[in-house]
């Protein structure tokens, strides 16, 4: 089959386009470092010539509220009108566990909209919802400091690593559509606190985490197991520490 995956430079877009290939599909990587932007069109009719499935696992360049929105409103209303006009059979999207749960989170408002035009549109579609990447820790850090500090909450995550979400999606861009969400996590829950300190000690970085009840995560405040999946969800084994222990190896 050709799958043409949006998002094919990224992390998870690169490692679903390898695992395409490696199981005898035509992968093709498309994003703006390989002449395909799903913003101002440039390239995409042509990608999808001939295209049977296309997975979208792009990202906004920028977490801003109203940028965000604007990217995945935008980019999901152009590549679903590309994929009408070219005939693409499977739309398959990557989202959140809890996007509609905490509706305070600008990005997480912004992916709700990128899943409302998906479920709305002609298109037969997969969507998966993955809690938090292992390789994400940083970036939430990153996201909570002040200062010397790192101020987060204990609240509940069940991350998982970003190898086996590409797994998930090069799967499912392989079958027949859901129509439907399909959720994955990985084996533990952890405070966003606990996940942090182990992550920031894990890399030598020396920012002090401080758990507060009342940080933000991403503008929303879960308290109540929001990022946290659901009794059907598909469970990877990898654990926090075994993927750190096997990427210093690596
Ligand atoms: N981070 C998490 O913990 C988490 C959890 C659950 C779900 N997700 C979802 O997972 C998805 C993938 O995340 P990721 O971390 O793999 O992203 P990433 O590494 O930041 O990669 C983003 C990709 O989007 C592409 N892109 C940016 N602007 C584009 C445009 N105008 N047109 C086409 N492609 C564009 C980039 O292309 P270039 O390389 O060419 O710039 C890149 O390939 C996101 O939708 C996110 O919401 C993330």
């Amino acid at each position: 089959m050709k799958i043409v995956v949006i998002g094919g430079t990224g992390l998870i877009g690169s490692r679903v386009v390898a695992k395409l290939i490696e199981h005898g599909h035509q992968a093709l990587a498309a994003s703006p470092n390989t002449g395909v932007n799903t913003i101002t069109g440039e390239g995409l009719d042509e990608a999808l010539v001939g295209a049977d499935v296309v997975v979208d696992v792009s990202n906004s360049p920028s977490f801003e509220d109203a940028a965000v929105l604007e990217f995945f409103t935008t980019s999901t209303t152009n590549l679903l009108a590309a994929e009408d006009a070219a005939g693409v059979k499977h739309h398959v999207a990557l989202s959140v566990v809890g996007t509609e749960r905490l509706p305070e989170s600008g990005y997480l408002r912004a992916k709700v909209a990128q899943e409302r035009l998906i479920t709305g549109s002609s298109i037969p579609y997969s969507l998966i919802h993955a809690t938090q990447f292992f390789e994400f820790v940083k970036g939430i850090a990153d996201s909570a400091t002040v200062g010397s500090e790192v101020r987060l909450s204990h609240a509940l995550m069940q991350p998982i690593a970003a190898e086996d979400v590409a797994t998930v999606v090069a799967r499912t861009a392989a079958h027949e559509p859901l129509n439907g969400t399909l959720e994955i996590a990985g084996p533990e829950q952890l405070g966003i606190d606990d996940l942090v300190r182990r992550g920031l000690a894990l890399i030598g970085d020396s920012r002090t985490v401080v758990t507060d009840p009342a940080a933000k995560y991403f503008g929303a405040n879960p308290d109540n197991g929001e990022l946290t999946p659901g009794p059907d969800a598909e469970i990877f084994p990898t654990r926090f520490e075994d993927w750190a222990q096997s990427s210093r190896t690596r």
